[in-house]
């Protein structure tokens, strides 16, 4: 069921059940951190190996201090400046996250989300909320209550309803390696260029499946049914004349392309209009059955890197 309840969704919560929660970034599929059978049952609607961890929330920045171990000077920086926000920090985890949570790492993903219901909302518990994004694993994120209805809604007792996100793409995800500089394990809703404004120089590590530090991390995630194909449009059009194609485009569509199997991401060339809009554009893409689906990139600067990041990982999907 969709609702905007939120004491509903913390009783539900208290008593070891999951909800679908809206973020800033894309929904959650949340349960009880402390709870092996919430931990469990997150891992079983999502379909989502053991192996790989879940992002832990909670609504202020005083709670990491009992989350982790120590926070290293740039986490508490990069902290300030930017939780609530799509940022998760990994640090060292503290004893009473299940290692179920983490997937056996000694280290722990925390995050402050920046929206209002989902802060009110874990206010009212005493204890955090272990989220990966509601869909699943392996395929695109949702950004409405209704991306997570259409996957999950028979699996789950209720989706808090915040509205479509603001941000979009998953948070970005950055460690703390001793003796290294920082490292983002998955580019996200936060640009690197922020980052570095706080930190410094990091190093981008975001994307083998064979990285311990980034489990999760598989190409082929976030990826359509549909084959999706990344190139000059005009070009992609040509190889597979004759073929049932979609265009997701940044900019300006194809005249050569029915509008209606078109999805353009941000006529003004905006790249946050751009991430909002890339989930719902490929679902909306994927549902039309097409053959193939063709793909531009974005410049590679700004939330436009984690926009191609999703665009390449789709790709690689079939
Ligand atoms: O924006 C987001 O981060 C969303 C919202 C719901 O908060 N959550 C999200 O969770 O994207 P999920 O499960 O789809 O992605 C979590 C990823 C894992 O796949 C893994 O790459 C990384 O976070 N991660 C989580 N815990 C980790 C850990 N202890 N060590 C290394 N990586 C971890
Ligand atoms: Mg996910």
């Amino acid at each position: 069921m969709i609702g905007t309840d939120i004491g509903h969704a913390a009783a539900l919560l208290r008593a070891g059940k999951l909800v679908a929660i809206p973020t800033e970034t894309v929904y959650g599929l949340a349960g009880n951190a402390f709870s092996l059978e919430a931990v469990s049952e997150i891992f079983a609607v999502k379909e989502r190996p053991v192996f790989d961890p879940l992002i832990v929330h909670t609504a202020d920045t005083g709670r990491l201090q009992e989350l982790a171990v120590s926070v290293p000077d740039a986490a508490l920086r990069l902290a300030e400046r930017f939780m609530p926000g799509p940022l998760t920090l990994l640090l060292p985890k503290a004893s009473l996250i299940p290692d179920l949570v983490t997937a056996g790492s000694p280290w722990v993903a925390l995050r402050i989300p920046r929206h209002e219901m989902a802060l009110s909302l874990l206010r009212m518990l005493d204890f955090p909320l272990a989220a990966p994004s509601a869909n699943p694993f392996g395929y695109i994120s949702p950004t409405t209550a209704r991306h997570v209805e259409e996957q999950l809604g028979e699996k789950i007792p209720y989706i808090l309803d915040g509205g479509p996100c603001q941000v979009g793409l998953e948070s970005t995800i950055i460690g703390f390696p001793e003796g290294s500089l920082p490292v983002v394990y998955r580019k996200g809703g936060l640009g690197i260029e922020e980052i570095e404004e706080i930190v410094g120089e990091v190093v981008v590590q975001a994307h083998s499946s064979s990285n311990p530090m980034a489990p999760g991390m598989l190409k082929s995630h976030y990826a359509p049914r549909t084959p999706l194909v990344i190139g000059d449009i005009a070009a992609l059009l040509r190889q597979y004349s004759g073929r049932r194609l979609g265009v997701l485009a940044f900019r300006e569509g194809s005249p050569d392309v029915p509008i209606s199997r078109q999805q353009v991401l941000a006529p003004s060339g905006d790249f946050g209009e751009a991430a909002r809009h890339l989930f719902a554009a490929m679902r909306y893409l994927d549902a039309l059955g097409l053959e193939v689906i063709a793909a531009e990139l974005l410049p590679e600067q700004g939330l436009g890197r984690a926009i191609n990041d999703r665009l390449r990982r789709a790709a690689a999907g079939k």
